[in-house]
């Protein structure tokens, strides 16, 4: 049964992975950034967790305007640092628990807490910036533990509330708490303290308040959840209210924790601050855990039974993500342009696998279904390829077009093909 072991709270500013990479470990200014990780690396060393569920925010690099969410769970296999300018850090890609993500968004939804997935998308000094420093990386051959993100959509108002953010946490405790294998789990909340990155006023910082608000984390988060964003932004800075991200690590702890470590040193812009904690009471209701295990089976159960059925699910998703994302891609004009040129160089190009380009080039629509493309990708390729929708189903149900078009109220023919073909 999965355990929480842990509470991390660290900064996640550019400064701590620029230091890394720069490696300034032995320079005066930057030697007290390391300092403040190495209790947490020496605890990380010896407890060994299996999975990092890594609560962070994008900063508008992978995560934009065009699509904002709140709470956006990473359920890929694997993930690589993002580009945010100047080319990705030279890191290597960490990987992901898919099947601990699905089972965590199944008793996430379970206890109303809905969430969007996301997986093929590179992760920010968010992320990275604290990963390269809490793990001693040159110890290991690659990452020691696998990681779970969680990007918590803090830039745009609305935001969700603090409380909403410490009610996640407590609610994640229970999916974490109710996944079936052995794996030792520990939660890190990334962000803030206090700091101001934009207008008039940049560089505002607050140590006063940012003690404070350490203290009450551990002693009295329930009175954190109290302060509306505006305030937090008012004590913090505007940037600074990303903190409520440690009130989510803090709700996924038991209501009391004992603080094994914390450090804070205020070098530039923002504090490197590092929390360390471990639960001090005992807070694992069986019961309610095997309820709420019920209870995330609850809305699928019986789909599996449906003939001819599929659902398109996290599993599904990421394992067949390669050939829908193909197939996706055709929703571009010049992705469009080389598949209707030349099918052979476009496969080469997504590095498709040889079953996957069998089944695109036999247009096989049934096969297409069973190795887990979504149907909305089947009438993408039809559209391109000239298959009116009727023709996809007809062939799904292996009956001819005319059969199944007796099968109809009326023998009509459409696709979602758009101006392309109005064109030609
Ligand atoms: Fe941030």
């Amino acid at each position: 049964m999965a355990d929480i072991i842990g509470g991390i709270a660290t900064s996640h500013t550019p400064t701590i992975g620029f230091a890394v990479d720069a490696k300034k470990q032995d320079d005066p200014v930057w030697k007290p950034i390391f300092e403040g990780y190495v209790p947490v690396q020496d605890w990380l060393e010896e407890k060994k967790p299996d999975v990092i569920f890594y609560i962070y925010n994008d900063h508008m690099t992978s995560f934009f305007a065009d699509h904002y969410s709140h709470f956006a769970l990473g359920v890929g296999d694997t993930f690589h640092p993002a580009d945010e300018g100047g080319g990705p850090r030279d890191i290597a890609p960490i990987e992901g628990h898919p099947a601990l993500a699905q089972h965590i968004a199944e008793a996430m939804v379970a206890q109303e807490f809905d969430l969007s997935y996301f997986q093929n998308k590179g992760l920010d000094h968010g992320a990275f910036s604290p990963m390269s420093l809490l793990v001693k990386l040159e110890e290991h051959d690659g990452w020691p533990m696998k990681l779970v993100p969680l990007q918590v959509g803090v830039l745009q108002p609305p935001t969700p509330t603090p409380l909403r953010c410490y009610k996640f946490g407590k609610a994640l405790r229970r999916a974490i708490q109710s996944y079936p294998e052995d794996l030792k789990v520990v939660i890190a909340g990334t962000g803030g303290l206090s700091h101001q990155v934009h207008g008039e006023r940049a560089g505002f910082n607050d140590p006063e308040w940012d003690a404070e608000f350490m203290d009450r984390l551990v002693n009295d988060p329930e009175s954190l959840t109290e302060i509306t964003i505006a305030e937090y932004a008012r004590k913090g800075g505007w940037e600074g209210a990303e903190v409520v991200m440690w009130l989510l690590m803090r709700g996924a702890m038991a209501p009391k924790v004992k603080l094994l470590h914390q450090a804070y040193y205020l070098p530039s812009m923002c504090p490197i601050a590092t929390m360390l904690m471990e639960d001090d009471v005992e807070d694992r209701p069986e019961a309610e855990i095997e309820s709420l295990r019920r209870r995330k089976d609850e809305q699928l159960e019986g789909a599996e039974q449906l003939e001819g059925t599929y659902p398109f699910t996290i599993e599904t998703a990421v394992r067949a993500f390669r050939l829908n994302n193909f197939l996706h891609e055709l929703v571009k004009p010049e992705k469009r342009k080389i598949f209707v040129e030349d099918e052979e160089r476009a496969f080469e190009e997504a590095g498709l696998t040889e079953e996957e380009r069998v089944l695109v080039r036999n247009r096989d629509w049934q096969g297409l279904i069973h190795y887990g493309v979504i149907f909305f990708m089947l009438e993408k390729l039809g559209a391109v390829v000239d298959v009116p929708n009727p023709h996809i189903y007809a062939a799904m149900r292996g009956e001819s077009i005319e059969d199944f078009q007796k099968t109809r109220n009326a023998a009509i023919t459409y696709s979602v093909a758009g101006t392309d073909k109005q064109q030609a």
